[in-house]
């Protein structure tokens, strides 16, 4: 797909990071745009800017691992506009870092319904109303811990790996039904300067204030790209129509460590998180209390 005018783009998690900056490039280049958040008021931030710009814009909030929501609003999305053209299923968080074992059931299956349900539904959602346009995109969000195995990052990195598998085979079962003009890609962002770890509920953590604010100040130094640039390159992917897009050096090195050294590749990843003894202290805990109490 090369050219945008009036192609209709849904887009998750729009209300920031890559979602938004997505609806910002999207709509400056021609497209109607019809974004989702579970965030409302950072939905209609985003919303009001694509309006200034004089593109036409939809926006419902609500949680994407609500199947029926996601299913209402593929319907709303193709009555409103008549069509649907890119479908960016982007919306996800993380959580505090806690190893497996102590990482509660109910935080797990919270994750698994947004990073995985929810890129799940969005993409049999909108499916067939994709397969009805001359051309159509859909795009996944994974990560590069959908590449590899990262300690205390279990419940993403499930989630992730899920993503990856699930776009995968969609893109294969298309190619093998024939459905040639309905382009699939997964994405794997590296580390991307974002709202991703101001947006982790810390209440369930153990965290200070000032830890927070670190962790984020140490994230946003290992993350080598910014949104905007992200956004630039998932276009270029859907005009190159790209099965596989590695966003930022990070994860193009990683992604080749772990095909070289795919039982190795851990000793790449494991000195840096080894230094940060005191997260990995708190993250090797059971519950928030026994670690106040220690
Ligand atoms: N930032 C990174 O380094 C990075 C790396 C790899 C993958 N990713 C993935 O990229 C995607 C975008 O993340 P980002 O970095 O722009 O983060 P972000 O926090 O800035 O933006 C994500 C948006 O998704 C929304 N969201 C979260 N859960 C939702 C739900 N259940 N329903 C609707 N909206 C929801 C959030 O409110 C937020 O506005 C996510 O899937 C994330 O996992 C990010």
């Amino acid at each position: 797909m090369k050219n945008f005018k009036n192609k209709v783009a849904v887009i998750t998690g729009a209300g920031s990071g890559m979602g938004r900056e997505l609806a910002y490039q999207l709509a400056d280049r021609g497209a109607l745009i019809a974004i989702n958040d579970w965030n409302e008021s950072t939905l209609l931030d985003t919303a009001d800017t694509v309006k200034k710009m004089g593109a036409k814009v939809l926006a419902r909030h609500f949680d994407v691992s609500d199947r029926s929501a996601v299913e209402d609003f593929a319907n709303e999305v193709v009555d409103h506009f008549g069509q649907v053209d890119i479908v960016i299923n982007n919306a996800g968080y993380t959580l505090p870092a806690k190893s497996i074992e102590y990482t509660s059931y109910e935080d797990f299956e919270k994750l698994m319904g947004v990073n995985m349900w929810g890129v799940i539904y969005g993409s049999k959602a909108f499916l067939p109303h994709l397969k009805r346009r001359p051309e159509a995109v859909l795009m996944n969000t994974s990560s590069v811990f959908g590449l590899f195995g990262y300690p205390t990052q279990g419940p993403y990195c499930t989630a992730k790996f899920a993503v990856r598998g699930f776009t995968e085979t969609l893109r294969l079962e298309l190619e093998v039904e024939g459905t040639t003009h309905v382009k699939v890609c997964c994405i794997h962002p590296g580390g991307i300067k974002t709202g991703i770890v101001e947006n982790i509920d810390f209440s369930k953590s153990t965290l200070t204030k000032e830890e927070i604010e670190e962790t984020s100040k140490t994230f946003e130094e290992l993350a080598p790209t910014t949104a905007a640039q992200a956004a630039t390159q998932i276009i270029t992917a859907i005009e190159n129509q790209s099965p596989k897009l590695l966003i930022g050096k990070d994860a193009k090195w990683m992604d080749i460590i772990t095909r070289l050294f795919p039982t190795k590749y851990h000793k790449f990843l494991l000195k840096g998180i080894a230094e940060n003894k005191e997260t990995l202290a708190k993250a090797f805990k059971k519950d928030p209390v026994e670690v106040l109490q220690d």
